[in-house]
């Protein structure tokens, strides 16, 4: 049977985390499902503005060696019916989420993966604002 592994994300400026997120997450399984945040979730909900658009980040992620679907995450309640819906027996989330989802156990079985030291979207951000007028 196959195995399907599930993650979510914003993954705006794709960056060594990212890819050392996903990379451990398809050796979970064989399958790999990414429930990308869309624009309006991020903006409204998350209250963060993307640098790219929802159709630019996932046309970037369906690139991926370890990525095998992409979907939209459009709220924070759909991971339950999401299991369900995409067949899932594996979901994954970085541990700063640790504990956050224990409910879902009873579902399919729960993963805290540790986040990469010294790297973040935010960070880029602020690195490259921070360096405007740099030459
Ligand atoms: N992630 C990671 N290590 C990092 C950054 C992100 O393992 N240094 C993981 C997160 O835990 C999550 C996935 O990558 O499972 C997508 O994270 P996302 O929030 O899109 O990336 P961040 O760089 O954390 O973005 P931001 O700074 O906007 O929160």
């Amino acid at each position: 049977m196959t195995k399907r592994v599930i993650t979510y994300g914003t993954y705006d400026i794709l960056h060594r985390g990212h890819i050392n997120l996903l990379k451990r997450a398809k050796t979970l399984g064989d399958e790999l499902i990414v429930m990308l945040s869309t624009d309006e979730f991020n903006q409204d909900i998350k209250g963060k503005d993307n640098y790219y658009t929802y159709e630019d980040r996932k046309l970037v992620l369906e690139a991926l060696k370890y990525v095998d679907e992409v979907h939209s995450e459009e709220n924070w309640e759909q991971k339950a019916t999401d299991i369900e819906k995409y067949d899932i027996d594996v979901f994954v989330m970085g541990d700063t989420w640790e504990g956050k989802f224990d409910f879902l156990k009873d579902k399919c079985e729960v993963v805290y993966l540790p986040r990469t030291e010294g790297v973040s979207t935010t960070a880029i951000k602020e690195r490259l604002m921070g360096n405007k007028g740099a030459k």
